[in-house]
């Protein structure tokens, strides 16, 4: 037996028992004729005294961290008690013990502020792993996994897997594909989710599907995006979007209550698209804070004009409003006594080209009721009072004003909410805001192939009610420029998505189940009989046979973890993740393939 007992297992109860450990050594620490050993395992450490005798054999054959240890002992009492740790009670009176195996030194300190940059780190994951920050982040990944797992068992829910070998599956990335050596000249794509499958196991019967599975999307990476992640996929059947709504904000609330002691007693919020994108600027709305846009112009896009604050800015001739497609404002709590420096920083920082705005403009709300602006010049302070109070700016409060294209200004505006609030401190990793967003557009309007695009994905159905406006008219853009006043434009879908503390960690759908209209949204998409036969006839022909109603949901997991665990990088949740050029540094992955691999798919490189 290697070991009767774990590293963090031992307390003073124990005391008196003769005992054996087997780790890690941590540490070494030398004191005149003994020697104490911090020994680490996956549950903990434990202090080990090695007394006079076998020092004198640590001398000659000495230890070095990282070394597989196994010793025996017994456990006493510790004089010099650490309550840091669990174990710290005691110590282990060492009589005898083996190197289990050397190491070489480690290219980093195996601890919590480790040392290693993070390509090293990534290089050498498997001695990262030891860390016992990175085992808390596995630790809560598993425990979400599990909670997933018992409630969606508990509502009847049957985990099937899907196949990864798969035909071309649209979730809107690029597909990754795997050559055929039988089938020379024809290749597999690896699923982007297994979307057309859980809708083929509706028609199948099993009426409350899930899988806690890979997805594979060739994309542009980011703090939350891998090649690789992992979804909690589901469908039910015989469901409306209420059913859904219900059914996973239960699995969410079950999750916090299970993995963090949360108990999310109120009903989750729900906003439509067109809210949140008028309120918020941003599809994914951070409602931890309030803050929301003032738009002071008349905005000329698919959201509706719900405002008449055009007026406040009009007839100043302030030729920066004046001219700009849209003019946003927020009330920033607090921020009135922002000296110019930091106000010409804040201006600095939404012209980073990231954020790509030209300037900005602020109001200072100062607490004796007077108003200070970059633009007294062209405003009165009734004005500038005017538009403070549209914005919910209070006495002590700082507006700040983007002025710009539609699209951008809206993007930097949401980015600046962002960033002010996380400045102020109202975005804290403990508190935990869900949201649901509806109504989303069935389609986007595609610029360069000025088509329509899904917004989700082609399955998704459109609201009963203006099922007739997508069979009715033609999907054809006559004019570009006028995208806006197509009937498909307006278009909403039966579609959701969970956000959580501004972030997407779930998104679905119910879905189109009669082959006609299935056919229809094909072909509003751009593609003739002949291409939707070729990529999607099993899902078409499957519609002939009797497919029920159905709908369902994929949640991000490793996003869902790293939201739990507080923190912005999914990469912290994987055991053994890509970096962002989409490599695995430890297996140097991708890597060139041997010339006999290419003879026997009967490819050719011929790299441009
Ligand atoms: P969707 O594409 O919205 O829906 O994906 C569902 C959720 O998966 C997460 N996600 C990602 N996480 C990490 N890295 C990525 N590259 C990545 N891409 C997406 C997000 C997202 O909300 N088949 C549909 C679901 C359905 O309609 O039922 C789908 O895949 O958190």
């Amino acid at each position: 037996m290697y070991r009767t007992h774990t590293c963090g297992e031992l307390r003073l109860e124990q005391k008196g028992i003769n005992v054996t450990l087997a780790g890690w050594v941590q540490t070494v620490r030398k004191f005149g004729a003994i020697t104490f050993v911090d020994l680490r395992d996956r549950y903990g450490i434990t202090q080990l005294l090695f007394g006079e005798e076998l020092n004198k054999v640590l001398e000659e054959n000495p230890l070095g961290r990282e070394f597989v240890l196994q010793a025996t002992g017994t456990v006493s009492e510790r004089s010099n008690k650490n309550p840091n740790i669990p174990t710290g009670d005691i110590e282990i009176l060492i009589s005898s013990f083996q190197v289990l195996n050397k190491s070489a030194v480690p290219p980093f300190t195996i601890q919590d502020d480790t040392d290693g940059g993070d390509d090293l780190r990534m290089k050498y994951r498997f001695l990262d792993l030891r860390r016992n920050a990175v085992k808390k982040n596995l630790e809560l990944r598993y425990a979400v996994n599990r909670a997933a797992r018992n409630y969606l068992h508990q509502q009847q829910f049957m985990d099937i897997e899907t196949p990864f070998l798969i035909k071309s599956t649209p979730e809107g990335a690029r597909d990754f594909v795997v050559p055929s050596r039988m089938n020379p000249g024809q290749f597999y794509a690896l699923p982007q989710s297994p979307q057309t499958f859980k809708q083929l196991l509706m028609v199948s019967g099993y009426d409350r599907y899930y899988q806690i599975v890979k997805c594979f999307r060739d994309e542009d990476l980011r703090a939350d995006r891998q090649p690789e992640f992992t979804q909690i996929d589901c469908e039910m059947a015989f469901v409306e979007q209420e059913d859904i709504l219900n059914m996973f904000e239960g699995l969410i609330k079950s999750i916090f209550k299970d993995v963090k002691g949360i108990d999310y007693a109120e009903a989750v919020q729900r906003m439509t698209w067109e809210d949140a994108m008028w309120h918020y600027g941003n599809d994914k709305p951070d409602i931890r804070f309030d803050m929301r846009l003032l738009n002071l112009k008349k905005p000329g896009t698919v959201y509706t004009d719900k405002t008449d604050s055009a007026v406040l800015i009009n007839g100043a001739d302030f030729k920066v409003f004046d001219e700009a497609e849209t003019v946003l404002a927020i009330a920033v709590p607090g921020c009135s006594e922002y000296s110019r420096k930091q106000t010409d920083e804040l201006t600095e920082w939404v012209k980073r080209p990231q954020i790509g705005m030209k300037g900005m403009v602020f109001i200072k709300c100062n607490p004796d009721g007077s108003y200070k602006s970059s633009v007294d010049k062209f405003y009165t302070e009734e004005k500038l009072k005017a538009i403070a109070d549209a914005a919910n700016a209070k006495a002590g409060d700082l507006v700040l004003i983007l002025a710009g294209a539609e699209e951008r200004t809206r993007k930097a505006i949401s980015e600046l909410r962002l960033e002010m609030a996380s400045r102020l401190g109202m975005r804290k990793d403990d508190e935990f805001k869900l949201l649901w967003v509806l109504d989303f557009p069935l389609f986007e309007y595609d610029e360069e192939g000025n088509r329509w695009v899904a917004r989700h994905h082609p399955f998704t159905s459109p609201k009963p009610s203006q099922i007739e406006t997508m069979i009715n008219n033609n999907p054809v853009i006559e004019n570009a420029a006028d995208y806006l006043n197509h009937p498909y434009a307006n278009i909403k879908a039966n579609a959701y998505d969970m956000v959580l503390n501004g972030n997407e960690i779930g998104g679905g759908s119910i879905r189109i189940y009669q082959r006609e209209l299935q056919e229809k949204m094909f072909a509003a998409l751009g593609m003739d009989k002949e291409e939707q036969l070729h990529k999607f006839g099993f899902l078409l022909g499957a519609f002939e046979y009797g497919a029920p109603p159905h709908g369902g949901i994929a949640f991000g997991f490793d996003r869902l973890c790293a939201i739990l665990g507080g923190s912005e990088s999914i990469r912290d949740f994987i055991a053994f993740p890509k970096n962002n050029a989409g490599r695995d540094v430890m297996l140097d992955a991708p890597a060139t393939i041997d010339q006999k691999q290419f003879t026997e798919l009967q490819i050719k490189l011929d790299l441009k």
